[in-house]
């Protein structure tokens, strides 16, 4: 009989798929990632293959939408990252790092009242008892909650049409396995195959899907792209172990945008959305110390405060540069401009940055804010809790404009705070909030002058 199995190799970084084996893939470069995948062939002569009754595709104006295609979590902060609430129907796929809190958010997520559907809940890693447990934690006693603890696909599939929920949790995707896949549980082959059957399962019954998927050293989920290509939303669950501080990011998104973010803070009863992140960045803040200023960046359609820290001294050996929350490369840039326009020698010194909070800042707003936190450091003088700065800075020393200052400027006022500097040319007109006194400023040596002039 002929072979009806068909091996091609897929590249777990980048989804790429070959048909011969190589050491390097041919797509990405990553070296030692492409993996065999069996597939099933075509059978052959497909071409003389008659086919189906007539399809027929229909009007967009026909499609009938009276029946509500979202429904809230019960978790807001989720619900934001989601785009206004989970579609029915669709695969959302959360990822992390172990100990992040995935499964504390889903668990959390089901014991919410307001989803008032059937749910059931299945652990690959926990047991019954363990689940229970940790629901007691919780303080979750939903009598529409089910719980499973199985890793066989058949059987989950068996389970999920005995009991017809509307909302099926996976925990996690990597401890599933179909049994008719030699691979072992997580390996690239089970995890899209299981994935791609949950997917069927989901679109053909309008299930909506939550899958937990873990993620590796990289941070990327096992097989990141192949899985990111098949679900209909990726969301990333991140934060340093070290504080309590949750965010939730969507790297995809079919039904929504992917800028907004999600703000938990883990406590001693569970995860807890965070309706105002910049008090909580804020919290805590040395007062005259120099080195520190805050910075507003946008998140979505949201400003959220951060404070950014610099340490500046004199090197002992060759400068070095430490730089947490803030891309390196955007740092050594500003440190260089901070030295050639700014007149600050800090070349020769060690830098060491900081966001509070474990924030990442990856908009340019944000270099203002940075360069006055490291000049403060390097002069040895506060800038004064009160004040906060947002612009962007050019290689010529120049501040830039940001978009949607007005919005920034209100929740910098918002947050008590009494002056801003702000760059000098802007595109829209100011609406100066009452309280605030705004220092606009053309360049790097202009914004120093205006707020660490020497007496
Ligand atoms: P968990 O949801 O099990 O993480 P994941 O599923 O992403 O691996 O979260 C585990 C961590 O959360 C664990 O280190 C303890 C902490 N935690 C709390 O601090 N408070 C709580 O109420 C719960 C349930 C967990
Ligand atoms: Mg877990």
């Amino acid at each position: 009989m002929a072979n009806r199995q068909k091996t091609v190799y897929c590249c777990s970084e980048c989804g790429e798929e070959t048909s011969n084996w190589a050491g390097k893939c041919p797509s990405c470069g990553s070296w030692n990632t492409l993996v065999e995948l069996k597939l099933d062939a075509p059978s052959a002569g497909r071409g003389g293959k008659k086919l189906p009754a007539p399809v027929k595709p229909k009007k967009v104006s026909e499609l009938d939408m009276s029946a509500e295609i979202r429904f809230g979590t019960g978790i807001g902060e989720l619900d934001r990252v989601l785009g206004g609430g989970a579609v029915i129907g669709s695969l959302v796929l959360v990822g992390g790092a172990p100990g992040i809190g995935k499964s504390t958010l889903l668990l959390q997520m089901c014991g919410s009242q307001e989803l008032g559907c059937r749910i059931l809940y299945v652990s690959g890693e926990e047991s019954e008892r363990q689940l229970k447990l940790r629901c007691m934690r919780l303080g979750i006693d939903s009598e529409d909650l089910y719980v499973l603890a199985e890793t066989d696909l058949d059987k989950i599939l068996s389970g999920i049409d005995a009991l017809k929920p509307e909302l099926v949790i996976i925990d996690s995707v990597q401890t599933i396995a179909d049994a008719e896949i030699s691979s072992a549980p997580g390996s690239i082959t089970q995890v899209r195959e299981c994935t791609m059957r949950l997917m069927r399962l989901a679109k053909e019954q309008g299930i909506t899907i939550f899958v937990v998927g873990h993620v590796n050293k990289e941070g990327s989920i096992a097989g990141p792209k192949v899985l990111e290509h098949m679900v209909d939303c990726v969301l990333y669950f991140e934060g340093e172990h070290s504080t309590s501080f949750r965010i939730l990011r969507a790297a995809k998104n079919r039904f929504g945008s992917t800028n907004e973010i999600g703000v938990f803070e883990m406590g001693q009863d569970g995860l807890k959305g965070v309706d105002n992140p910049s008090e909580l960045l804020l919290s805590g803040r040395p007062e005259n110390a120099p080195g520190t200023c805050v910075a507003c960046v946008m998140e979505g359609s949201r400003p959220i405060l951060a404070e950014v820290q610099a340490l500046v001294s004199s090197a002992a050996y060759n400068a070095s540069r430490r730089c947490n929350g803030l891309d390196y490369n955007r740092a050594a840039m500003l440190l260089a401009v901070l030295e050639k326009r700014g007149g600050l020698n800090v070349s020769g010194c060690d830098a060491y940055i900081n966001v509070i909070g474990g924030l990442s800042l990856d908009e340019p707003a944000a270099d203002l804010a940075t360069v006055l936190a490291v000049a403060s450091s390097f002069l040895d003088r506060p800038l004064g809790l009160d004040l906060a700065a947002v612009g962007e800075v050019g290689l010529s020393g120049e501040i830039r404009s940001v978009s949607m200052l007005n919005q920034r400027l209100a929740e910098i006022s918002r947050l008590g705070f009494r002056r801003c500097v702000i760059p000098a040319h802007v595109r829209d007109e100011i609406k100066k909030p009452p309280e605030l006194c705004l220092l606009p400023v053309k360049n790097v040596g202009e914004a120093i002058a205006a707020v660490l002039k020497r007496d």
